[in-house]
């Protein structure tokens, strides 16, 4: 997919110089877009696609990153908040690139996060089409009956029309604390699905953590901490994203 960016707003991502200065190298008739020299400003070009240089020297795009974040609660999956709460790129000390969330998490949910600056990577494991598995340990109110979950398994009527089947397990089942916590894994991603699917079977979520996106899990990545995914990780993803069917993990 196509990521139109300003031309000086490429160049200055790539280090050229600043902003206003690559305009003034643009009206100077320092920079060509695919060959074809460009004067005047409010260009558009993708650093992906189009070869941009300048004084014939083709520019460096942004290398693509690829983090995996483990959100605590408490913290919003936005690149800013206007109301200055807590933001997941707080979290990403020593990177200077501007990346984006890959889908959302609650403030109150915590978990595994991709960020990256790779659009079309993020478009591919968000898109609907492509039913990427997220998997959540899902802490309730009461111990859900069998056959509720049974019925969250097929899919469930939420004011947004019927769930997608999806995979729900016991995982824990506190009869003190009268508390149970459920594995479940969904391939959508609408906005607060899993609490509004054990709301709609009677049970209130009291804490939610996603463990696994595609193929990739959390394991021991500490709250709150960060770390870059692997080539094979990247790869994972991406055939997960591209694949008609899916593996279900039941962990
Ligand atoms: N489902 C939710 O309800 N919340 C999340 O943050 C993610 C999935």
């Amino acid at each position: 997919m196509k990521e139109l960016e300003r031309l000086q707003k490429i160049l200055a991502a790539a280090g050229i110089a600043s902003r206003r200065k690559c305009e003034e190298m643009i009206l100077a008739g320092m920079v060509e877009v695919n060959g074809e020299k460009v004067t005047t400003l409010g260009v558009k070009a993708d650093p992906a696609v189009d070869t941009i240089t300048v004084n014939g020297k083709p520019i460096r795009s942004e290398k693509k990153l690829y983090l995996m974040l483990n959100k605590s609660k408490g913290v919003i999956t936005s690149a800013n908040d206007p109301q200055g709460r807590k933001i997941v790129t707080d979290f990403l000390p020593g990177i200077k690139e501007r990346v984006y969330p890959v889908g959302r998490l609650d403030y109150d949910t915590e978990g595994l996060l991709i960020l990256t600056n790779d659009g079309e990577f993020a478009n591919l494991l968000t898109h609907p089409s492509h039913h990427v598995p997220k998997t959540y340990r899902a802490t309730v109110k009461g111990v859900p009956h069998g056959s509720a979950l049974e019925q969250l398994q097929k899919g469930i009527k939420l004011e947004d029309g019927m769930t997608a089947p999806a995979e729900v397990e016991y995982h824990d089942v506190d009869t003190e604390n009268n508390e149970a916590t459920i594995t479940i894994t969904i391939f959508e991603g609408r906005n607060r699905q899993v609490r509004r699917m054990f709301e709609a079977i009677g049970h209130k979520v009291i804490r939610l953590k996603r463990i696994r996106f595609g193929e990739i899990g959390l394991e021991n990545l500490g709250r709150g901490k960060y770390r870059h995914l692997t080539p094979q990780e990247i790869k994972d993803l991406l055939a997960v994203a591209q694949s008609k069917t899916h593996k279900v993990h039941k962990k």
